[in-house]
């Protein structure tokens, strides 16, 4: 089976009872056993339930994994990820990161005796030199968030391989139907099942998936001691979202393609990030490792960070509003949404500067959102 016919197809058969052809909300904490003598297939919604365990199938998948466990939340995931890592070990974070993995290595892994470092994913010899021997793990994305750097996901996979460090590798921005981590040499895939995989922002989620069945089963026990279990519910609503994720892409790259061409000759627009541009530092490496470039994009719109707030007030069609990945365009102000407990320094040095403005391109016509740019960026 081919992508969209797995997102439709996998695990999904009529139910054994009416013969429905969309599986049933198990809205149940617990299920029956027949006797003592007979353990239930599933017996309890924290450790087993059957929407989440469709959902898990679909997403493995996906992502061309065996084991895939799917969490309450993104940061539950990347938190589940992290238990691999214990007292006394090393992890490496990317420099370029999401906010709430900047975080734990900031608060939360210290706290449990984990040594954190920064490392500069766009050189993987950095990585080589900053590898120690108790170096457990290396935390990673691309395209990097919110400047869209695409870093060379093979090739930092392999310096782990070789090195016996544990790779883990945040897929949120791309989607599995833009790039496929595993078959890059990752050990561990995280995603926020709240953006692309949902796709509709009436989700929070999120999942781990991996071929190490060491690791899978790791994974399992981390969500059944801590309960970061996902209600049945979202795991059906997110199934539902995950079907259309092929079209929904397609069209969230045409729109992010067309609109980044347009904004890079826009006069008040001084820079467009963007990897589908041929004038994208990460063009060429975008073009070989993704299937096509995503619909994150960053752009610096006049000289300020008063010019950056007129403009991301001035829409009518795109709303203000932290996440991604949903159908609706979102335009995000990184130093005061999901960078906000960096400093300016430490933001400055990723080069994210106050004029910057993150924008999720939706599926909405496409002129209806060139039009609404054009109104936003008037204002300065
Ligand atoms: C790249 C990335 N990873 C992880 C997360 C965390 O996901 P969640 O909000 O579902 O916990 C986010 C949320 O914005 C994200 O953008």
């Amino acid at each position: 089976m081919r992508f969209a016919t797995k997102a439709i197809r996998v695990g999904q058969k009529p139910d054994s009872d009416y013969r429905a052809v969309v599986n049933p909300i198990y809205q149940t904490s617990t299920f029956g056993w027949n006797s003592l003598a007979e353990v239930p297939p599933v017996d309890y919604t924290r450790c087993a339930n059957p929407n989440r365990h469709i959902l898990e199938q679909v997403i493995a998948a996906l992502e061309n994994g065996r084991f895939c466990t799917v969490f309450a939340s993104g940061m539950a995931a990347i938190t589940a990820a992290g238990s691999l890592a214990k007292a006394g070990d090393h992890v490496l974070v990317a420099s370029d990161i999401y906010g709430g993995t900047f975080r734990l290595k900031e608060r939360v892994w210290p706290l449990q005796g984990i040594e954190c470092d920064e490392f500069d994913a766009s050189d993987p010899a950095s990585l080589e030199a900053a590898i120690r021997p108790n170096t457990r793990l290396v935390v990673y994305e691309s395209p990097t968030n919110p400047i869209l750097r695409v870093v060379d996901v093979a090739a930092i996979a392999e310096v782990c391989r070789r090195r016996g460090v544990v790779s883990v590798f945040d897929n949120t921005f791309a989607s599995p139907f833009l790039q496929n981590p595993l078959d890059l040499g990752v050990d561990v895939v995280v995603h926020s099942n709240t953006k692309y995989i949902n796709g509709h922002s009436d989700v929070i989620g999120g999942c781990t998936v991996t071929n190490d069945p060491e690791i899978g089963t790791a994974m399992f026990e981390w969500l059944k001691m801590t309960g970061a279990a996902p209600s049945p519910f979202d795991c059906w609503l997110t199934l539902r979202g995950l079907k259309t994720l092929e079209v929904r892409m397609e069209r969230h790259c045409s729109n992010a393609q067309m609109l980044a061409e347009r904004l890079e000759r826009h006069p008040k627009v001084r820079r467009v990030h963007y990897p589908g541009l041929p004038s994208h530092p990460d063009h060429e490496l975008a073009k070989r490792q993704m299937r096509s470039f995503g619909a994150m994009m960053a752009i610096e719109v006049g000289s300020s960070a008063e010019d950056a707030a007129r403009v991301a007030e001035g829409f009518q069609v795109v709303q203000l509003a932290e996440s991604l990945g949903g159908v609706e365009s979102l335009v995000a102000y990184p130093p005061l949404m999901s960078h906000a407990t960096m400093t300016e320094e430490q933001r400055l040095e990723r080069g994210i500067p106050p004029n910057l403005l993150r924008l999720s391109v939706g599926i909405e016509d496409p002129d209806d959102l060139l039009e609404d740019f054009d109104r936003a960026l008037s204002r300065i």
